[in-house]
C-alpha cells in the first residue's frame, strides 16, 4: 500500500497539468506478498509392493476427492487395488467408484457418457471396451477390491464416473 499511495502522489506532484484522478489504489492483496497459491493435491504414496503384488491403498473422502491424484505401480505386476470411502454419505449421493482406462481414453468423455448408466452402476456399456478394471460404486464407510494384471508400461486415465465427480475425482495410473 505504501509503495502505491506514495506513486500516485509523485505523479501528482509533477503533472504541470491539472492532475486527472489518481487510478484507484490496487486492491492491498496484490501489494502485500503473494499467498502461497493452492497446492495440487500432494501425490500421496498410496502403493506397496511386496514384488509379486502391488497393492493400491485409494480413498474417497464426501468432500469429492480421492486421497491421490497418481498411482505408480511397477511393471508386471497383480494389481490389488482397495477403494475405501472414509466419508459417511450414501452411495445414493456421494458414491466413489475406481475407473482405470486404456491408454489415451478420453477420462472426460467417459465420464460424460457414464451419467446416462445409472441403472448399470455408471458404467456405460458401449464404451465398456475402454476399460481396464474397475470397481463398483460404493458409500460411505464402504470398501470394495479390484485385482487385475498392471497393463503395459504407460499413462493410463483413471476416475470416479458418479454423476458430477470426474472434475475432482482423476488422476493418472502409471506402469513403469
Ligand atoms: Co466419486
Amino acid at each position: 500500500m505504501r509503495i502505491l499511495f506514495a506513486v500516485a502522489l509523485s505523479l501528482v506532484g509533477c503533472g504541470s497539468e491539472p492532475a486527472a484522478p489518481a487510478p484507484a489504489p490496487a486492491p492491498a492483496q496484490k501489494v502485500e506478498a503473494p499467498a502461497p497459491a493452492p497446492a495440487p493435491a500432494p501425490a500421496v504414496n498410496v502403493v506397496t509392493d511386496d514384488g509379486t503384488v502391488a497393492t493400491v491403498q485409494l480413498e474417497g473422502t464426501d468432500t469429492m476427492k480421492y486421497n491421490t491424484n497418481r498411482i505408480v505401480v511397477p511393471a508386471g505386476r497383480k494389481v490389488k487395488l482397495v477403494l475405501t470411502h472414509t466419508g459417511k454419505l450414501p452411495a445414493a449421493t456421494m458414491g466413489h467408484n475406481f475407473v482405470l482406462l486404456k491408454a489415451g481414453s478420453n477420462g472426460q468423455a467417459f465420464a460424460m457418457k457414464a451419467v446416462t448408466a445409472a441403472a448399470n452402476d455408471y458404467i456405460p456399456q458401449d464404451l465398456a471396451g475402454q476399460i481396464i478394471a474397475h470397481t463398483k460404486v460404493i458409500g460411505g464407510g464402504e470398501s470394495v477390491t479390484v485385482e487385475f494384471d498392471a497393463p503395459a508400461a504407460g499413462e493410463y486415465p483413471f476416475l470416479c464416473t458418479f454423476p458430477g465427480h470426474y472434475a475432482m475425482m482423476n488422476g493418472v495410473f502409471v506402469v513403469e
